[in-house]
């Protein structure tokens, strides 16, 4: 039996513990329409029968919906005005995650929508059209957005080749992501933008992003302007263990309090996971000490957010959160990354003991 003076460090660790916990403890589940559509898929828990995949995120204790937008296709507007439905009622924020593509947009893929101009000029309009239409259908079916991010691991721009940095450096990608703001400030004040790089512990590439894309001042204020510090209201990053092994908690702790102590903005991990199961030597992993477990899960998302609670002490509330991506993507397990299975689910639906990192490590 655990004596009072046990329980009351137990109870006080856990109340420490408990005030350094994120705001924000996020899931992108944004496949789980298509999943209920095309398959028989159910999501359960332990101690739950069958229900709703959101409802067992709620319980686990996830606040924030990451919900990604193309501009056709699956993953099309009423597709996400439906899922946001869902996510609000089971008491979940909104980060609308806008592709500005008809399918994929990532780090190596950023194509211009079919039907959109490709001039610089007829590109910033679309994206403000975009952008306000879109926001607006937000607000009007009673679905508000919190967080908006305005495309997607944009490293080298959007909308290319037109808003590729590599190519016609950072004046139109700036000039677009402003557009993109202005539009979601005209209808929405309250929605807090986000600006969201691949590879945040990449600090030299962060560094480079944010230097070149805030040094663009045609136009200054309206539309053909460059992107404004004051545009962002939050720093989103992809930080993965699969990509490559200079992916470290050391390197995402100095790249993020680099960036923070530059511009001052909130940040967030907006996609993140790490496998249950995988072949190391095909894919060999950033933290090898981390093991490749359900356990292993929870390490690593308690290892990012211990970073992030490093950095809100030297900053105070700059970290804001962390989002798991796909954790119930079944039939879809390795989710881009070299490993076998990265769900917090089983093949059959049933949430793994790692689902506590939405209540418990973030
Ligand atoms: C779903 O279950 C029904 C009834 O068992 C079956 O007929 C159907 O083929 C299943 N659909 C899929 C996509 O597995
Ligand atoms: C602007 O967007 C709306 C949808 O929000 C669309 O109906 C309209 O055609 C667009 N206008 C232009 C000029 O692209
Ligand atoms: C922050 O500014 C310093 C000094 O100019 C620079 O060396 C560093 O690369 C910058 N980092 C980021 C992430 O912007
Ligand atoms: C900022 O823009 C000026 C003028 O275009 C350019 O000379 C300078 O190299 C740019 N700095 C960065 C960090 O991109
Ligand atoms: C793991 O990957 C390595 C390198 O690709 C391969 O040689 C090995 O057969 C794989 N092992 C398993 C169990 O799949």
């Amino acid at each position: 039996m655990l004596s009072p003076v046990l329980l009351t460090l137990i109870w006080s660790l856990g109340f420490v513990l408990q005030a350094f916990a994120l705001p924000y403890h996020g899931a992108d589940f944004s496949s789980l329409l298509l999943l209920e559509s095309t398959t028989n898929v159910t999501y359960s828990s332990p101690s739950s029968p069958p229900q709703p995949f959101e409802t067992i995120l709620a319980d686990y204790g996830t606040n924030l919906a990451r919900i990604r937008i193309w501009t056709a296709s699956t993953y099309d507007l009423p597709y996400g005005l439906a899922l946001a439905k869902r996510a609000q009622a089971a008491g979940m924020d909104l980060l609308i995650d806008l592709h500005y593509d008809d399918t994929w947009a990532d780090a190596g893929h950023q194509a211009i929508p079919s039907g959109w101009p490709t001039d610089l000029e007829g590109l910033t309009a679309q994206v403000y059209n975009y952008t306000k239409g879109l926001v607006t259908s937000f607000n009007e079916q009673g679905t508000p957005i919190q967080f908006i991010q305005i495309g997607n691991e944009i490293n080298d721009g959007l909308l290319w080749p037109t808003g590729q940095i590599s190519v016609n450096g950072f004046g139109p990608a700036s000039e677009l992501l402003h557009a993109g703001v202005l539009a979601v400030r005209s209808v929405s004040p309250t929605t807090k933008t986000v600006i969201h790089l691949a590879n945040g512990w990449d600090e030299a590439d962060v560094a480079y992003f944010y230097g070149g894309i805030f040094n663009v001042s045609s136009g200054e204020e309206g539309l053909g302007g460059g992107l404004q510090e004051s545009d962002v209201d939050a720093m989103g990053f992809s930080y993965y263990p699969f990509y490559g092994t200079d992916a470290t908690l050391t390197a995402l702790t100095s790249s993020m309090e680099s960036v923070i102590g530059n511009y001052s903005k909130n940040v967030m991990v907006v996609e993140t996971d790490w496998p249950a199961v995988c072949n190391t030597t095909a894919t060999p992993l950033s933290e090898p000490t981390i093991p490749v477990s359900v356990a292993g899960q929870e390490y690593w998302v308690q290892d990012i957010n211990d970073v992030l609670d490093g950095i809100n002490l030297l900053y105070p509330d700059k970290a804001i959160g962390i989002v798991y991506w796909e954790p119930g993507w079944i039939g879809n397990a390795a989710l881009g990354s070299g490993c076998a299975d990265t769900l917090l689910v089983t093949s059959t639906g049933e949430a793994r003991e790692s689902m506590s990192m939405f209540g418990l490590d973030m």
